[in-house]
């Protein structure tokens, strides 16, 4: 586990929808978007599991997920650990996420995604370097 500056988390939070990667066990790339997620703390991204469908299945086979953030010019790749949570504190807020605005969401679960690389996404000097 690594933790993720604030600056860091603010690119993603300003970006909202992230692409978020995952593979199967023959290491077949999938890639969707989300726009449903919090930083739980500094090393936790809690993504709502709305309608993943092939992400799930590469998730039950495969449990990293890497994201990439990009806002102010500044761009970072994050690599996870996951883990579904259907009850407790990030579920209830995920929950809250997907049922309280004016579109309803299913919210099915809380896929807790637990920061172990950072890597700097720009071109230019220091390109694909790791940060944490
Ligand atoms: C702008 C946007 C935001 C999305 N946000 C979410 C999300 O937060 N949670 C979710 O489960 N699906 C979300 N989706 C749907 C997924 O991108 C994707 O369609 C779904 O996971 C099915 O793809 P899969 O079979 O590859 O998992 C979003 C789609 C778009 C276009």
């Amino acid at each position: 586990m690594v933790k993720v500056s604030p600056e860091i988390k603010a690119v993603f939070e300003k970006q909202r929808v992230i692409p978020m990667a995952t593979a199967d066990r023959e290491a077949r790339p999938n890639v969707i978007l989300v726009g449903m997620w919090y930083w739980a703390d500094d090393e936790t991204l809690v993504v709502s599991d709305n309608y993943l469908n092939k992400t799930k299945a590469n998730l039950d086979e495969n449990p990293t997920v890497a994201f990439n953030g990009w806002s102010d010019r500044k761009s970072y790749q994050i690599k996870c650990k996951v883990h579904w949570e259907t009850s407790g504190p990030r579920f209830e807020q995920i929950r809250k996420m997907a049922t309280s605005g004016t579109r309803q969401f299913p919210g099915k679960a809380a896929v807790v995604c637990v920061v172990e690389e950072i890597f700097q996404g720009n071109g230019g000097d220091g390109a694909g370097k790791k940060l944490g």
